[in-house]
C-alpha cells in the first residue's frame, strides 16, 4: 500500500477539479480509510503531529455516534486549532460535549422544533416570493447573490430577529469568518491578516447582538435572540456562551443550505433530463432530488473530533487520548459500499441516507429541518416563476477545504408570462 502522505489538509489540494478528489478519495476509501496525514515536522516527544482521516461512511457514523470517545470539545472540531485570540468567538454547542452540550442544546432547539417549522413555510413562502420579485425579470443574474445566498440570510435573520437593515452586515461578517481562506473576504491572507478581519467580524457581531438583546430585554418579541436573553436570566447562559451561539447560529444559517440551491441549480443544468423530469411532477420528485442536491453538494466537507483517552479502538485501530480524527463526509457521501453509483446524480435514488448534516447523535444538525424547508420552497418557487432558468458556465468556488462553497454563478432565464 502507498503512505506517501495526502495532504488533505492543504487547499492546494482542494483546488484541483472534483473529479481528481473523488478518484483519490475512492482509493483512499479502499486502500487505507484510516490513514494518518501528518502535518508539519514532530512534536518535542517525537510523536507526528496531524490527523487520522475517517473517509467511509461506516466510520464517519461510527466516529459521530460515540461523542464519549471521540470529543468535540477538546480543542474543537476544526482541523486546526483556533488561535487563542479567536476562540472566545468560535464554537458553542458545536465544540462542546456533555453536560453543557445538552443543556445549551436545549435552549435553542426549541425554536427548530418540526412544530415550529411548520409555521415558518408561510413565511419561506413569503420571502422567496419577494426574492423573485426584486430578481430581473428575465435576462441573467448572479444567482448566489440574488437568490441563493439571500433566502437562508432573510430567514435566519428573522428567525434571530435581526432587522433587515443589518441583512448586508450579517453576509460580509459571516462571509469572512467562514470563507476566511479566500482573498475574496480577506484581502490580506496571512495569518495576521485573517485574524485581524475575523476578529473584527465577529466584534461586529457581538456588538449587534448586544444593542438587539438589550432592546429585547425592554420588549421581548417571538424570536431567538429573546429566546437566547430569557435564557440568561433562566439558566445561567454567559454572555460568552450567547456570543457564541449568536454567531455559530448566523454562521450555520448562512454559509450552508445557499450552496445546495447553488450546485443545486448547477447540476440540474448539466442533467437537463433529470431537471425536465423534476418540472414535469415537482412533488413527485422533491423530497428525492432535495435528498440527492444534499449529498452531491455535501456543503460541509469535514469536522473534527479528538480522542478522550488511551485505548479508544476504531475497528482494529487503536487510538491514544489526544489523537485527531477529521470525518470526511464528502468523501462518506460518495461511499460505493452504501450508495450505488455514488458518483452519478440522480434525483430517483431511493436509499439516500447520506452525512451532509453529520452523520448521527448529538451533534446531528440542528439546522435540518430548516434547510430542507428552506430548499423545497426555494426549487418550487423558483421553477415556478422562471421554468428555464439555468446556470452558465463554471461556479465561482470558494477557495476552502471546510465549505464547498460557490462564491457566484451566473444563470440566464426568461420570463413566464
Ligand atoms: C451542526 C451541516 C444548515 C445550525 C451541523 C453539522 C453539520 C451541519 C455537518 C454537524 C457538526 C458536528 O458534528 O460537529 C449543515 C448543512 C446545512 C446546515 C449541510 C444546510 C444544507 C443549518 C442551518 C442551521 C444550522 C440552516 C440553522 C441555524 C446548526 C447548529 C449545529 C449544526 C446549531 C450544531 C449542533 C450541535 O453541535 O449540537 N450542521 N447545516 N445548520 N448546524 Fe447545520
Amino acid at each position: 500500500t502507498d503512505t506517501t502522505p495526502i495532504p488533505l489538509h492543504d487547499l492546494t489540494w482542494w483546488k484541483r477539479p472534483a473529479a481528481e478528489r473523488d478518484a483519490d478519495f475512492a482509493a483512499i476509501r479502499r486502500e487505507r480509510p484510516r490513514m494518518f496525514v501528518p502535518i508539519g515536522p514532530a512534536s518535542d516527544s517525537g510523536k507526528a503531529k496531524g490527523f487520522y482521516a475517517i473517509t467511509t461512511y461506516e466510520d464517519v457514523l461510527e466516529v459521530s455516534r460515540r461523542p464519549e470517545d471521540f470529543s468535540s470539545g477538546i480543542g474543537g472540531t476544526q482541523i486546526f486549532e483556533q488561535p487563542a485570540e479567536l476562540r472566545a468567538y468560535r464554537g458553542s454547542i458545536i465544540d462542546m460535549d456533555n453536560p453543557e452540550h445538552a443543556r445549551l442544546r436545549k435552549i435553542v432547539s426549541r425554536g427548530f422544533t418540526a412544530r415550529n417549522l411548520a409555521s415558518l413555510r408561510d413565511e419561506i413562502e413569503d420571502v422567496v416570493s419577494e426574492i423573485l420579485d426584486e430578481m430581473p425579470q428575465s435576462g441573467e443574474c448572479d444567482f448566489v447573490s440574488s437568490f441563493a445566498a439571500l433566502l437562508p440570510l432573510r430567514i435566519i435573520n428573522s428567525l434571530l430577529g435581526i432587522p433587515r437593515e443589518h441583512e448586508q452586515f450579517i453576509l460580509d461578517a459571516t462571509n469572512i469568518i467562514l470563507g476566511a481562506s479566500d482573498a475574496e473576504y480577506i484581502a490580506d491572507q496571512s495569518a495576521a491578516g485573517i485574524n485581524a478581519a475575523v476578529t473584527e467580524a465577529s466584534k461586529g457581531l457581538i456588538d449587534l447582538l448586544d444593542s438587539l438583546s438589550t432592546e429585547r430585554i425592554a420588549d421581548p418579541q417571538d424570536d431567538l435572540i429573546s429566546q437566547l436573553v430569557a435564557a440568561k436570566g433562566e439558566e445561567n447562559l454567559t454572555p460568552a456562551e450567547m456570543a457564541r451561539f449568536f454567531i455559530l447560529l448566523v454562521g450555520a444559517g448562512n454559509e450552508t443550505t445557499r450552496n445546495v440551491i447553488s450546485h443545486g441549480l448547477y447540476v440540474l443544468t448539466q442533467h437537463s433530463e433529470q431537471r425536465d423530469r423534476w418540472l414535469a411532477d415537482y412533488e413527485e420528485y422533491a423530497s428525492r432530488a432535495i435528498e440527492e442536491m444534499l449529498r452531491w453538494a455535501t456543503p460541509v466537507i469535514h469536522f473534527r473530533r479528538t480522542v478522550a483517552r488511551d485505548g479508544v479502538m476504531l475497528g482494529d485501530l487503536e487510538f491514544s487520548a489526544g489523537d485527531k480524527v477529521v470525518m470526511w463526509y464528502t468523501s462518506a457521501n460518495r461511499d460505493e459500499t452504501v450508495f450505488d453509483n455514488p458518483y452519478e446524480f440522480d434525483i430517483t435514488r431511493e436509499e439516500n441516507p447520506h452525512v451532509a448534516f453529520g452523520g448521527a447523535g448529538a451533534h446531528f444538525c440542528l439546522g435540518a429541518h430548516l434547510a430542507r424547508l428552506e430548499l423545497d420552497v426555494a426549487f418550487r418557487m423558483l421553477f415556478e416563476r422562471f421554468p428555464d432558468i439555468h446556470s452558465v458556465g463554471e461556479p465561482d468556488r470558494l477557495n476552502s477545504n471546510f465549505l464547498n462553497g460557490i462564491k457566484h454563478l451566473r444563470a440566464e432565464y426568461t420570463s413566464v408570462t
